[in-house]
């Protein structure tokens, strides 16, 4: 069996790229036009331990030193998701995407979604309406771009509504595939009782990178999150045969990717399941458990294609792919 190919700087044979350091260093190695998606979540300028307190006008000259840079690697049919909450000064919020936006703008870049996270926990308020959403904001670089959104749909709310009229009339009215998921996505965040939970105060929902990871890229394309936190991103893509880069400044988080990449290639990481719904305490016993993930490397995943591939044109009646 292959091993992952894990990198400590850009290599375009790698099949994962950690630079643990700062990713403006990582990014003065990766070529233009070079990655389908850039997805993260940045340091949001609220005083976490992993981050410095800027003035909001330095947090955002920062922030577009790197986004410019993102811009540059994006492949032509790429997207970029900035996934934001908000910034809080003195008791007054401040939303992150209204502050980040003319940024992207003024890179003529065309957004296509303001994705609406809606997620049930978090801080209690008590002198404000406790915040329980943050959003995505989905560029892409140009007019055409990948969008593969068959792989994403989830069911309809009502299978079986037909028409009751015109030439269609009996037939089931909805896809069968299932239906867009909408630009308002309830996932669960990552809090105390999540199966992914670690010593990250703020990472990803597996769940959340692989819809965006399914829709926005094809098999074998890359994936950068320049802020990757404790890897979720990484384990996303991986799963789903794509390769990753990203960058960590913190050592600990890096160690932990570390680790949970060891217990994906193992087949020991439990994650969310995708297809699990919110945890509804009126039928609790209908909660799909979590679910074990095993990871391959990308040369391992091209053996076993070209395989069954080939086996399928000396005997098609055995199947393939
Ligand atoms: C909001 S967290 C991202 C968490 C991540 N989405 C996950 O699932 O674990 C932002 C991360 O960016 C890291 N960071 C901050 N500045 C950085 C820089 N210049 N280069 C690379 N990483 C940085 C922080 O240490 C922090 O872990």
């Amino acid at each position: 069996m292959n091993k992952l190919k894990l990198t400590s700087d850009f290599d375009s044979t790698a099949d994962f790229i950690l630079y643990e350091g700062d990713i403006k260093e990582l990014l003065k190695n990766v070529p233009d036009n070079f990655t389908k998606l850039v997805v993260t979540s940045p340091p949001y300028n609220i005083g976490k331990t992993y981050e410095k307190k800027l003035h909001i006008k330095d947090y955002l000259d920062e922030q577009k030193k790197v986004i410019q840079e993102c811009v540059r690697v994006c492949h032509p049919e790429g997207s970029i998701c900035w996934q934001v909450g908000n910034y809080v000064d003195n008791g007054e919020i401040i939303p992150l995407d209204v502050l980040l936006y003319p940024i992207f703008s003024s890179l003529k870049l065309h957004m296509r979604n303001r994705i609406v996270w809606h997620f049930g926990h978090g801080l209690h308020a008590s002198k404000r309406f406790s915040g329980r959403y943050e959003v995505i904001l989905w560029f892409t670089k140009s007019k055409n771009y990948t969008f593969n959104l068959d792989e994403v749909r989830v069911p309809q709310k009502y299978p079986n509504k037909k028409h009751f009229k015109g030439p269609q009339k009996g037939q089931f009215s909805g896809n069968p595939l299932g239906k867009n998921p909408s630009d308002v996505w309830e996932i669960p965040n990552v809090k105390s009782n999540h199966i992914e939970k670690t010593v990250h105060p703020c990472q990803f929902p597996i769940e959340l990178i692989e819809r965006l990871v399914l829709s926005l890229t094809n098999k074998g394309d890359w994936v950068l999150d320049p802020f990757m936190g404790v890897g979720s991103t990484a384990i996303a893509a991986l799963l789903h045969r794509r390769r990753v880069m990203g960058a960590e400044i913190v050592p600990e988080y890096n160690k932990i990717t570390r680790e949970r990449l060891e217990l994906a290639e193992s087949g020991h990481l439990k994650i969310r399941p995708m297809e699990r719904s919110v945890y509804d305490p009126n039928s609790p016993n209908k909660n799909i458990p979590p679910k074990t993930i095993k990871i391959y490397s990308f040369s391992e995943q091209l053996d076993f294609l070209e395989k069954s591939q080939l086996n399928f044109f000396e005997n098609p009646n055995k199947g393939g792919i």
